[in-house]
């Protein structure tokens, strides 16, 4: 030991070297290893907050590979960085501080920059032991179960080290041995810095090992770390997989201390920068993430994902995702609602399942108990969202705000389009779409939706009846009847229709001009006579086998109209055409109506017809040659 190892070890300064320059293989990644995320941290970044709550005078971090991402990582921290051009083994990372430590007398903290969940604790422990026993470097070692890819550390009963061997280096025996090196190491750094330029390659991966130096010095102590699990070197992932499981083996256990339940912690995860009061409950396949702060008597899960909020006492956050927002005291959440994030919650409030929620205000004993979304508002307090209920903020280009007046009751269904401002105390009712800026003022109710229509003795299948079916091209027979002067327009239209095989006939278009005209007038019993000249201005109805069913509109010179039904008496001044047609594929006749009493049309479609040949009947019918359909 050197003459200065005789003043008051207690008071020598400390600096600490973190070796962060290699590459991590055996990660086959491209990012340097100690940048590996283990919960929301890089490992170096964990590993840097533990040391410098030892708060060393100086802090260097060795760095080689990726040395711009690492350094840019690290960019917060009060930390020098060493470059280490070429990594040639821990030993050459700890050689290059020479120049740089110069003149330093103290002691040096050297910590491997892939082992993570180090505590202060430990450190501190070590650095104590140090500083108690005054060796020239003390080795924080652990016992471990299994004991493969690290250096393997060989003791005598006062824990001097006997010696110091790699993994690669190691006998078959010596690999039985399951005391490890952490590569955490205390050293005097006079001791270190004399040895270090003796380091030689001679091993199996031809590098300069740290640890030679640890042997070199003449005296090397160790100390087991109480807990194996801290000293994890993440070399690979599944390593970085076990390190993840430690991690949260340790907050659990600390707030199982605390006072909280999880009911099946394999299933939870969280992060150090969550906090839970005493009596918090946390279900299964729950994860926090984030700064988190949960209050007393909270229930979070089954099944929920809380992210970077704070969650008041005596809630329930059920199958649901909560993030970036504040809940009040009293809050039930869920099952499957989604709190998204910058949004409060006030106390008492309910936010049911399927309710979305995005950047809104709410006030307290407010309740959204099902199907709802309410993004870019602000509720005030015992609002009633009703079911359905979707503030439609945006419109395809912007984000517009709603607010909702204390009391206000929505309807099931109704749609407020932003911006709108709906006052207190008012009723929205159910199926209401209110349009952006509406004004809707205090206390009042709101209706705006579409009113039904009934229509009586409807039956399915009735409407369908009564709609026309479109018929295949070609399957209308058209006839030109062509009438002359004195012809009885009935008697020549019912002779017609009993000459030509006729099943669904009926009028196209009637032109013409009567000398006089008979009809039988709506509510009348007797026949009308018009004797004077007379335009046809429509003629419409049926003609079947058994008789023909018409109506007949006529008008007079004046203008003046009538219309009623067609019967014999009226007869054709000049010329009448009339088109007459003929579907094939439907029968009309006429049959007693039980409902009138009438003789009504009947209209059935014909099976299978075989369409028979168009005929010119006395050269007046003209079939329409068809396509097949
Ligand atoms: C090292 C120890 C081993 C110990 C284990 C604990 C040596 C020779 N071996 O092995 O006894 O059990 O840690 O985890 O020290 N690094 C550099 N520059 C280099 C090489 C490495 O900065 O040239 C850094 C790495 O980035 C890493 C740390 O040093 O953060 C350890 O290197 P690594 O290759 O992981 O060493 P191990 O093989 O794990
Ligand atoms: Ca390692």
């Amino acid at each position: 030991m050197g003459a200065e190892s005789g003043g008051n070890m207690a008071e020598r300064d400390l600096a600490v070297a973190i070796l962060a320059a290699g590459k991590g293989t055996r990660m086959r990644s491209q990012l340097p290893k100690v940048l590996h995320k283990l919960g929301s941290l890089s490992l170096i970044e964990r590993l840097l907050r533990t040391v410098l709550t030892l708060k060393p005078q100086r802090c260097l971090v060795i760095v080689g590979y990726g040395q711009e991402q690492v350094r840019r990582a690290l960019q917060e921290y009060p930390v020098e960085f060493v470059e280490q051009a070429q990594q040639l083994g821990t030993g050459h990372a700890v050689q290059q501080l020479l120049p740089v430590l110069e003149d330093f007398q103290g002691d040096l903290l050297v910590v491997n920059g892939d082992v993570p969940l180090l505590r202060a604790e430990t450190l501190q422990a070590l650095l104590e032991r140090h500083r108690q026993v005054q060796p020239d470097v003390t080795l924080l070692s652990a016992q471990v179960a299994d004991p493969y890819g690290y250096g393997r550390v060989f003791c005598d009963a006062q824990q001097r080290i006997l010696e110091l061997v790699e993994e690669r280096d190691c006998t078959p025996a010596q690999r039985q041995n399951r005391r490890i090196n952490s590569g955490v190491y205390c050293f005097h750094w006079p001791a270190l810095a004399r040895v270090l330029p003796s380091l030689d390659r001679n091993n199996a991966q031809q590098e300069y090992y740290l640890t030679d130096a640890v042997k070199l010095l003449e005296k090397a102590i160790a100390l087991d770390a109480e807990d194996p699990r801290e000293i994890v070197g993440i070399n690979d992932r599944r390593q970085l997989a076990q390190a993840h499981q430690i991690l949260q083996e340790r907050l659990k256990e600390a707030w199982m201390e605390a006072g909280v339940t999880f009911v099946d912690p394999d299933s939870v995860s969280l992060e150090e920068t969550v906090e839970l009061a005493p009596d918090v409950v946390i279900e299964p396949q729950t994860h926090l993430r984030g700064p988190c702060r949960i209050g007393p008597r909270t229930r979070l899960g089954p099944g929920s994902w809380i992210e970077s909020s704070t969650i008041g006492s005596d809630c329930h956050i059920l199958y649901s995702v909560v993030s970036h927002s504040q809940i009040g005291n009293h809050v039930w959440v869920g099952p499957y609602a989604h709190v998204r994030p910058h949004s409060q919650i006030g106390d008492g409030c309910r936010i049911g399942n399927f309710v979305e929620i995005k950047n809104a205000q709410i006030g307290s004993h407010t309740n959204a108990a099902h199907l709802a979304y309410l993004g870019d508002a602000k509720l005030g307090s015992q609002v009633n969202i009703g079911a359905g209920t979707v503030i439609a903020n945006y419109d395809g280009q912007q984000k517009h705000f709603t607010e909702i007046g204390d009391r206000s009751k929505t309807g099931a269904n109704s749609v407020l389009v932003a911006p709108l401002k709906v006052g207190s105390d008012v009723t929205i009712a159910a199926g209401s779409t209110i349009p952006a800026r509406y004004p809707v003022p205090d206390d009042c109710l709101v209706i705006a939706r579409a009113y039904p229509v009934v229509k009586p003795g409807w039956r399915p299948g009735s409407a369908a009846a009564g709609r026309p079916q479109p018929l295949p091209t070609g399957s209308l027979r058209v006839y030109p009847l062509r009438l002359l002067p004195g012809q009885d327009l009935k008697q020549e239209l019912e002779r017609f229709a009993r000459q030509q095989p006729l099943q669904a006939g009926f009028v196209l278009s009637a032109v013409g001009s009567l000398s006089q005209a008979t009809l039988r007038l709506a509510d009348q019993t007797e026949d009308y006579l018009l004797s004077e000249r007379l335009e046809i201005l429509a003629l419409s109805g049926s003609l079947c086998p058994d008789g023909v069913h018409l109506h007949l509109a006529v008008a007079d010179a004046q203008g003046r109209t009538w219309g009623g039904h067609l019967r014999p008496g009226c007869l054709i001044y000049t010329t009448a055409e009339i088109v007459l047609a003929d579907s094939l594929e439907y029968r009309f006749s006429r049959q007693p109506d039980p409902a009138t009493g009438y003789l009504e049309l009947h209209i059935e479609k014909v099976a299978e017809a075989t369409p028979p040949s168009p005929q010119r009947a006395d050269g007046t019918g003209v079939g329409i040659p068809s396509c097949p359909p």
